[in-house]
């Protein structure tokens, strides 16, 4: 909607991970050495862990690249909380091998086949497993089973692990240790400092064909480091945001009062500190363990409460919700009164619309002129 205003040729702060918008921070480019290094050994398993939002899809994807395709067939699996013989069929799938209808053994069976027959060609198989978080153990040591698939010393296939950090407390695991002798590498991958935000910010920019507009000044960026903590995604919400708030104000420069009025609207709008709601990490137990257990690594506090106030507490949970709802709305409306407001005002610029007696005219008490910034520069 922003890009003509600021001479874009695209939307610079798009949530999928493409990977034609990749930038390589420190931790990325490490991570990247992990896999490629990996990738070079042609076995074992290789770990790489990270919040949601810092960037491991994309990193697959940018990996994905660049395997040499004429001796690694590579193929990915996102795990939602499958199975083991479901697992087993995905990885079948995922690399166009037919197994509808087999059993689990005559399903190996043909997994190990496909695997020596790519062997045969000079090819081996890299398994990329994303989410692996979800994985439940039993789904684990299949994976496991199928680094046992070999040809003299070399394994047929390897696995690249990516998940989310409790992927590490679910490697730590005593039924996990046959699977941790294998691992040849890990590596988490942290939030970008702040230097690295404003270069991914710019890098984003450039790539759509920045040219200094938006401006945005050093504290602003230095805020939106501080307000999204170095996460990409979340970096991405907010930067998008901000460029839509600047482009309904007709103005160029972002500042740093821009970025907070903007995360205290993202917050607003999803209840939780600023930008913080758009990456809520929800504590999460263990992918096998009944949702409510207390065990494993869950937040004290997280259970429960019973009987009446249990009731008063949904009741209090969901008067929140409608509220924030309510608020979200709100700046819907907002939003789209601005818009308005901008298009006729462009469209009149441009003798295309005349408005009718009225129209156009600000209402008294019209609620989209409530919270609308000062125009603070127009260039
Ligand atoms: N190194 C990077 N370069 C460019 N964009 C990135 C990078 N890391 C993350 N992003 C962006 O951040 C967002 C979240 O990244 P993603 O890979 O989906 O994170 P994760 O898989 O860790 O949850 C995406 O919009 C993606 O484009
Ligand atoms: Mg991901």
């Amino acid at each position: 909607m922003y890009e003509a205003f600021f001479r874009l040729t695209g939307k610079p702060f798009q949530l999928n991970p493409d990977p034609d918008f990749f930038y390589g921070s420190r931790g990325h480019r490490r991570a990247m050495a992990y896999l490629e290094y990996g990738l070079h050994q042609g076995e074992g398993f290789i770990v790489i862990t990270g919040e949601v939002g810092a960037g491991k899809t994309t990193l697959v994807r940018n990996l994905l690249r660049r395997v040499p395709s004429e001796s690694v067939q590579a193929a990915q699996i996102v795990s939602t909380q499958v199975g083991a013989d479901d697992l087993l069929r995905l990885v079948a799938g995922s690399f166009q091998i037919d197994v509808a209808g087999l059993d689990k053994s005559a399903l190996l069976q043909r997994l190990e086949a496909h695997f020596r027959a790519m062997h045969r060609t000079g090819r081996r198989a890299l398994l990329v497993v994303d989410e692996a978080q979800n994985l439940s153990p039993r789904a684990v040591e299949e994976l496991r089973m199928l680094s046992n698939f070999q040809e003299g010393t070399r394994s047929l296939v390897q696995s690249f692990l990516v998940g989310q950090p409790e992927f590490r407390a679910i490697l730590q695991r005593p039924e996990m240790r046959q699977l941790k002798q294998r691992i040849i590498a890990s590596y988490h991958l942290g939030p970008l400092d702040s230097a690295e935000t404003r270069a991914y910010v710019e890098h984003r920019l450039r790539h759509v064909g920045w040219r200094g507009d938006p401006d945005f000044s050093a504290d602003s960026l230095a805020q939106v480091h501080a307000v999204a903590e170095g996460v990409p995604r979340r970096i991405n919400t907010l930067c998008d945001r901000v460029l839509l708030a600047a482009f309904l104000a007709e103005r160029h420069d972002i500042d740093r009062d821009l970025i907070e009025d903007v995360a205290a609207e993202l917050a607003d709008e999803l209840g939780g500190p600023a930008g913080g709601a758009v990456l809520a990490v929800v504590p999460t137990g263990a992918p096998d363990e009944p949702v409510g257990s207390t065990g494993g690594d869950r937040e004290a506090g997280a259970a429960e409460p019973a009987g009446a106030a249990s009731a008063a507490a949904r009741i209090a949970l969901l008067e929140a919700r409608l509220a924030r709802l309510e608020a979200s709305s709100a700046t819907t409306y907002t939003v789209l009164q601005r818009v308005l407001r901008v298009l006729r005002a462009s469209t009149g610029a441009l003798g295309m619309h005349r408005p009718a007696d009225g129209e156009g005219r600000r209402r008294q008490g019209e609620p989209g002129d409530a919270g609308n910034p000062p125009v603070r520069a127009v260039r």
